[in-house]
């Protein structure tokens, strides 16, 4: 099959590559460090992969993306999956008090996501075919205070899933939301962990399955699902009472 990975030097995002390598895929990188997107280019090809190409680019810059997801697409000839993976924790407290902290990053974690996306539409519903999965989150399913910035720039692109999803489907185009909740990677590397907290590598099996089911949203691991429903179940009155 023919791999695009965008963010793809992201903890979740390189279990992933890991996973399609070792089952002899072509691969197309896009992060923004070129170094260690070079390393792991390296290390998919001994991995497996039949072929890796990969550019680096700061996602922030949306007036690049249609010329990265072209190059893509040159290389790859056909986009079998695309997977949009990169994001950043902002700190809640400096977004919640300077709006440009807040813009940088529903920038990157928002609008560069729905820039990539309208992108791949195009060509995704060209060719007639192929997968879009987005790695979102749980914490778009309701604003907790703690992170209510990141949250609401990962509800966005969940709508935005949706409404694509719909469009997309008579183009033979699935679209695949994927929402972790915890996982231990270098953005949650200053917290705590917990019994609730998976690795990279557990939420890269849920992708590559979900991808391969057709599936719409999964919760990464599954029993965020359940979780989330609770938590959505909590009355506003005592909801905006809650630090967590
Ligand atoms: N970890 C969690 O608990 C958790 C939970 C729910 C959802 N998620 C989501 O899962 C996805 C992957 O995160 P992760 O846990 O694997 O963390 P991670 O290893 O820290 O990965 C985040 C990646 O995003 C990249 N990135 C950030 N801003 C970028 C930009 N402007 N241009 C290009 N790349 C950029 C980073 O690149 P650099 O390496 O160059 O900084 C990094 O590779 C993210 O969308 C995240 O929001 C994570």
């Amino acid at each position: 099959m023919k791999i695009l990975i965008i963010g793809a030097t992201s903890a979740i995002a390189i279990a992933t590559a890991r996973l399609y390598a070792e089952r002899r895929d072509h691969l197309f990188l896009i992060a923004r460090n070129a170094e260690r997107l070079s390393d792991l280019a390296a290390d998919l090809r001994v991995r497996g992969a039949q072929s890796v190409a990969c550019k680096a680019l700061n996602l922030d810059e949306v007036g690049a993306h249609a010329a990265v997801i072209a190059e893509a697409e040159a290389f790859l000839q056909h986009i079998d999956v695309a997977l949009i993976a990169h994001g950043v924790l902002p700190d809640q407290t400096a977004s919640a008090t300077d709006y440009k902290h807040a813009l940088n990053s529903i920038t990157t974690n928002g609008l560069s996501v729905i820039s990539l996306l309208t992108e791949l539409a195009k060509r995704m519903q060209a060719q007639r075919s192929g997968t879009i999965a987005v790695i979102t989150s749980v914490a778009g399913m309701r604003g907790r205070q703690p992170n209510y910035v990141y949250g609401a720039a990962k509800a966005m692109v969940s709508t935005y899933l949706q409404g694509l999803r719909g469009r997309l489907h008579e183009f033979n185009v699935h679209v695949v939301d994927i929402r972790p909740g915890l996982v231990d990677s270098p953005m949650t590397a200053q917290f705590p962990k917990g019994l609730l907290w998976s690795r990279p590598e557990v939420v890269a099996n849920k992708i590559v399955n979900s991808v391969a089911r057709k599936q719409h949203t999964v919760y990464a691991p599954g029993y965020w699902r359940w979780i989330l429903l609770f938590v959505i179940a909590i009355p506003e009155a005592l909801f905006k009472r809650m630090k967590f």
